[in-house]
């Protein structure tokens, strides 16, 4: 019992734990530990971002996939699924709409569609960079290779999002074909940090086969690649995919995470994610409270909304539309939290806003 605290303890100042520590942290976690964790992760966050939510507007772009993800709902096996893919105007006028409402980022977001050229990508992002110069632009396109990564960056990309979705290899097979690997997806990864693209990585909570030492290994593996964000969210099944009947995530182990990164890595970008607020409806509050500084409602036409649908019940309307700013502002503001209306970039330098 007061090993757990220790751990928490270790972890806040020594900003790293070794394998066993971590495995032992997560098996001996208590109500207790969570609130005593809670707590020490609210302080870091309020120093560094004070009640400041940071937003992405989401474009949901294609739900076209080459990859057959096993947990995925827009695996390329999904035969049910109607496909789509957003023209550059529409992917445009998404954007103007953001950029009125207050969104100075936005997240374009896709599978992996060999429909989208290089050029078509790298025309998209330099016509938006040229239209809002004060917003940033997140790509979230899976693997690419290190040229076509440079190319987007010298297009005007800022950031890229690539989960690495679970960084111990047998564990990454359960969840993949065979023609996915991690290898290549860490390769990605200190690509994309190479390059200078802010990078974010990330992993679903309680995937089938994930234990304690599967995440010993994903926050070992994220103090490594020393990410600027870190996505987490329950794992959530699908029912046109073969983890349709396996157990969903938790609320609890995901905000116990949120939790140990904000610790171990204090100005980390850490999104309160849709998968989150999906299980659970006051989950986002949740995982803000827990450490989470960044929301990313959806700005998608709302009629490709639904077919961009990674799991089953996935929130496309209420606070998920971007329409509903002010409803999500209200709702930040009742927890003591509000919107911020800005890029909401990784800050190397220390800076307290309290
Ligand atoms: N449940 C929760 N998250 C999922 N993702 C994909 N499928 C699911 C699911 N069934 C996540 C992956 C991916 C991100 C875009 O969505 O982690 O990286």
């Amino acid at each position: 019992m007061e090993r757990i605290f220790e751990l928490i303890d270790k972890l806040e100042e020594e900003n790293c734990l070794a394998r066993e520590e971590w495995i032992a942290l997560l098996k001996g976690r208590s109500p207790k530990a969570a609130e005593y964790l809670f707590e020490k992760a609210r302080k870091w966050q309020k120093k560094y971002f004070g009640n400041k939510i940071y937003t992405r507007g989401l474009i949901e772009c294609t739900n076209f996939c080459k990859n057959d993800c096993y947990y995925c709902g827009i695996r390329r096996s999904n035969r049910s699924l109607q496909r789509y893919r957003l023209a550059k105007e529409e992917i445009m006028e998404c954007c103007r709409l953001g950029y009125d409402l207050g969104f100075r980022t936005f997240v374009l977001q896709g599978g992996e569609d060999g429909a989208y050229s290089q050029k078509m990508l790298e025309d998209l992002v330099s016509a938006i960079k040229d239209s809002y110069e004060d917003c940033a632009i997140t790509l979230s396109m899976g693997e690419l290779s290190y040229e076509r990564y440079l190319g987007l960056f010298q297009a005007g990309a800022d950031r890229y999002l690539l989960r690495h979705e679970t960084a111990d290899g047998s564990h990454y097979r359960k969840l993949h074909p065979p023609e996915l690997s991690l290898d290549n997806r860490k390769r990605c990864l200190f690509d994309l940090k190479n390059i200078g693209y802010q990078t974010g990585t990330g992993f679903m909570v309680g995937s089938p086969g994930q234990a304690p030492e599967q995440l010993a290994e994903d926050m070992m593996f994220i103090r490594e690649l020393e990410p600027h964000m870190v996505g987490i969210g329950p794992f959530v099944p699908h029912h046109e995919t073969p983890f349709a009947r396996e157990p969903g995530g938790t609320v609890e182990l995901t905000l116990f995470l949120l939790g140990l990164l904000r610790i171990m890595m204090p100005k980390l970008l850490l999104p309160a994610t849709t998968a989150l607020g999906t299980i659970d409806p006051m989950g986002r509050e949740k995982g803000v409270l827990a450490g989470a500084n960044v929301v990313m409602p959806n700005l998608s036409p709302i009629s490709v909304r639904k077919k961009y649908e990674l799991y089953d019940n996935k929130i496309c309307t209420g606070d998920e539309a971007a329409e509903s700013w002010n409803h999500l502002n209200q709702k930040m503001k009742q927890i003591g939290y509000e919107l911020a209306v800005s890029r909401g970039d990784y800050k190397e330098e220390e800076i307290c806003t309290m």
